[in-house]
């Protein structure tokens, strides 16, 4: 049987993604469009935990398409691990009589409200918003193109200083465990070599790999690495090893860091949001539950929650195998 949804609260969480405020825009409106009440959860399950919700109406998210970060704020939260926490949480639910959940953010974010909807079978929604872009099921998380412009555009300038000084730059980017952010921004930023934590490319491949620029007349490179990338050194080791390897190189390190996940989002996130968002809705109007909402091919989808929790997305071979095409 067809739950009856009336009341739906809103949360964002994990790391903030340029585009959530679009997300929360795009959701608080289409509750509003098919007269449903909604409420909006600050600071992620912490706000949830304390009962920190506000209800919400329309005019609540105007002038916020445009701006980063999330209105909602966002935490990653420690205690909505523990079944205590939980129970807190939907204490606070039941409180405010809210009949559905929708959860912005990453895949940590969508680990905790799978548990926390199998516990209590609770009405729940994902919208993915990471600018890791790791989220299994969809092409496209919101913040993943803004941020990967962000850091193409750091790429870019550092470029000019590294050609006017004949330098190695290793810059790192975001991205503990996924490479989706280095591969795109180190691709568009024409990097040398790109190192990110799904693939081992061997650091010997590297130093080959910089020698052999060096004798096609190169005489300046950059190298992207994603924080969590799989030599087992920090950036700043890696440059010092591979200046200790190859003299002829004058090593410098960039670390873009969290300006990644700020400033305006872009067109395409705006647009992914204000999608992903009305879709959430409409999906829990239509008797959803356990879902995220996505994108595969342009098309928006509705997918199990599972999908995107328990499988790890795929980095795409074909990136990889260009790299070196590129840069002979
Ligand atoms: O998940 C997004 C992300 O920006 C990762 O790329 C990064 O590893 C992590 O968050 C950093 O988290 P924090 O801001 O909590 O240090």
């Amino acid at each position: 049987m067809k739950r009856k949804i009336e009341k739906i609260a809103l949360l964002t969480s994990g790391g903030d993604a340029p585009g959530m405020n679009a997300a929360i825009r795009a959701v608080v409106r289409a509750a509003a469009y098919y007269e449903k009440e909604i409420y909006g959860i600050y600071r992620g399950y912490e706000g949830l935990i304390e009962g920190d919700i506000e209800r919400f109406g329309p005019r609540k998210v105007s002038n916020i398409i445009n701006r980063g970060g999330t209105i909602l704020k966002s935490a990653r939260s420690k205690e909505f691990r523990t079944p205590e926490g939980r129970k807190k949480a939907y204490e606070n639910l039941k409180k405010y009589e809210i009949d559905a959940l929708v959860v912005i953010g990453g895949d940590g974010s969508f680990r905790g409200m799978k548990v926390f909807s199998d516990e209590y079978d609770f009405p729940v929604m994902g919208i993915p918003a990471t600018i890791d872009n790791d989220i299994n099921g969809t092409d496209y998380s919101i913040g993943f193109d803004t941020a990967s412009n962000t850091a193409m555009e750091a790429i870019d300038k550092i470029r000019d200083t590294a050609s006017s000084h004949d330098r190695l730059f290793f810059i790192e980017v975001m991205g503990r465990d996924a490479g989706f952010l280095a591969l795109h921004s180190g691709i568009a930023g024409g990097a040398e070599d790109i190192l990110i934590p799904e693939e081992d490319r061997g650091i010997n491949e590297l130093l080959e790999s910089l020698r052999r620029s060096k004798r096609s007349g190169k005489t300046s490179s950059i190298v992207v690495v994603a924080e969590g990338d799989k030599t087992g050194k920090n950036v700043f080791e890696l440059a010092r090893y591979v200046e200790n390897n190859l003299k002829e190189y004058e090593v410098r390190v960039v670390i873009i860091g969290h300006i990644q996940r700020g400033g305006s989002p872009t067109t395409f996130d705006r647009v992914l949001a204000s999608r992903l968002g009305v879709k959430a809705v409409e999906a829990l109007l239509d008797g959803e539950n356990k879902k995220v909402t996505g994108m595969r091919k342009n098309e928006i989808i509705v997918y199990p929650l599972e999908e995107a929790t328990t499988k790890t997305k795929k980095i795409n071979q074909e990136l990889i195998r260009i790299i070196d095409i590129l840069t002979v």
